[in-house]
């Protein structure tokens, strides 16, 4: 057993978030032959360049998880509340994308530089829910915030990629752009709306009763459960915007203890999941400069603070289909096996440096 190479599964090896998941792995040289990839009866056959060669994708069945150590599920929640308890009482220890299992009492729901530490990854054949991707990106940036100063409350609006809807979002956007430089009305082609030169709020089904739709009520509950706090008042506003990759947010929290900017920046700068834009600098994060990039970028630190509280504003560029998915999961992934090794959490205290209070 080495320190990475495990044998893994990618299930949904042909989407976004699994060929970003086999990038990352060929990018670290984890070896070929300890890698399966597994997609539905359509993508079964598929080669998938890999290294100096190609992988060939399986069909993911029960029967597919033999020698399997861990198995990243990037598949959509159906298949992984089909597949996912055959493959743990295997013994795999499955992380999976999906929402499938996130809300689930006693499955973790890990973002290691935030609630890593906490988490008992002993249990083999263990299923363990990668948060939401929007959770993500904003609890990497609010983590270290919250540990020092402590949230009473989260404002964030997001601006999200359409590759957060899969590998179609992608075809629509390119699609309806063609179209609409060809001369054409935009018109929807996967989403409810166009996607090419618009802006929309998030698809997901709106919950009647509080109006939220499925996106911000994720983020709200995810949320709770990773920082262990049920009363955290979360008001999001999720909305999709015509950018390919890179899912971006406006955030507004207001804190428990006053800080300054330069208290906040001090914070967030300590954290290795982070890279912290100059406030004041010319330039502020986009998603083109935070595409493929593994850490969240966050810009304009502002703070203000009146008899009512302290509010910090952030602005922050996160790709969701890296530290939102893949990367997260194998993050995750990475735990699981230095802690199954050594006993120990080597491969956290790379990723999380402690934020202290001040
Ligand atoms: N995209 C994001 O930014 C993002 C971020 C966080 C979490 N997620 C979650 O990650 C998961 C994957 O999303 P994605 O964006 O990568 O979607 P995607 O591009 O549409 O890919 C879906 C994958 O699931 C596979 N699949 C579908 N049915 C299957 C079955 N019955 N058995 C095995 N594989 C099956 C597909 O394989 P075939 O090619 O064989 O159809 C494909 O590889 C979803 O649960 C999503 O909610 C996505």
């Amino acid at each position: 057993m080495s320190e990475h190479h495990y044998r893994v599964a990618i299930v949904g090896a042909t989407g976004v978030v699994g060929r970003e998941a086999l990038k990352i792995l060929e990018d670290r040289g984890h070896p070929t032959h300890q890698i399966v990839a597994m997609g539905s009866d359509r993508s079964s056959g598929t080669p998938i360049p890999y290294a100096d060669g190609e992988i060939s994708v399986t069909r993911a069945v029960p029967d597919a998880f033999v020698d399997v150590e861990i198995a990243l599920f990037c598949a959509d929640s159906t298949t992984a509340r089909e597949l996912a308890p055959a493959a743990a009482a295997q013994g795999v220890t499955v992380i999976d994308n999906s929402s499938a299992f996130r809300m689930g009492a006693g499955i973790p729901l890990v973002i290691p530089e935030v609630n890593g530490r906490g988490v008992d990854f002993s249990r083999s054949g263990q299923i363990i829910a990668n948060p939401n991707c929007s959770t993500i990106i904003m609890l990497v940036a609010l983590g270290p915030i919250h540990r020092a100063f402590g949230l009473k409350q989260v404002v964030v609006s997001t601006y999200q990629a359409v590759s957060g809807a899969g590998r179609s979002g992608i075809v629509a956007l390119r699609g309806e752009t063609a179209s609409v430089a060809a001369g054409h009305r935009p018109a929807p082609s996967h989403f409810p709306e166009p996607c090419a030169m618009n802006v929309f709020t998030h698809e997901s089904d709106l919950d009647p009763h509080s109006g939220l739709n499925g996106e911000e009520l994720k983020m709200i509950h995810e949320s709770r459960k990773i920082l262990g706090d049920s009363q955290l008042r979360i008001l999001p506003t999720c909305v999709r915007v015509p950018v390919e990759r890179v899912h971006s947010q406006s955030i507004t929290a207001r804190l428990h203890r006053h800080a300054t900017p330069e208290a906040i920046e001090s914070v967030l700068g300590e954290s290795s999941a982070i890279d912290l834009w100059p406030r004041n600098g010319p330039r502020h994060p986009t998603p083109l400069v935070a595409a493929g990039t593994d850490r969240v970028s966050v810009g304009r630190v502002r703070v203000e603070s009146t008899d009512q509280g302290c509010d910090v504003s952030l602005w922050v560029c996160g790709d969701q289909l890296r530290k939102g998915a893949a990367l997260n999961a194998i993050q995750v992934a990475d735990l699981v096996w230095s802690r199954r090794l050594s006993g120990s959490d080597a491969s956290l205290a790379r990723f999380a440096p402690q934020t202290k209070q001040v």
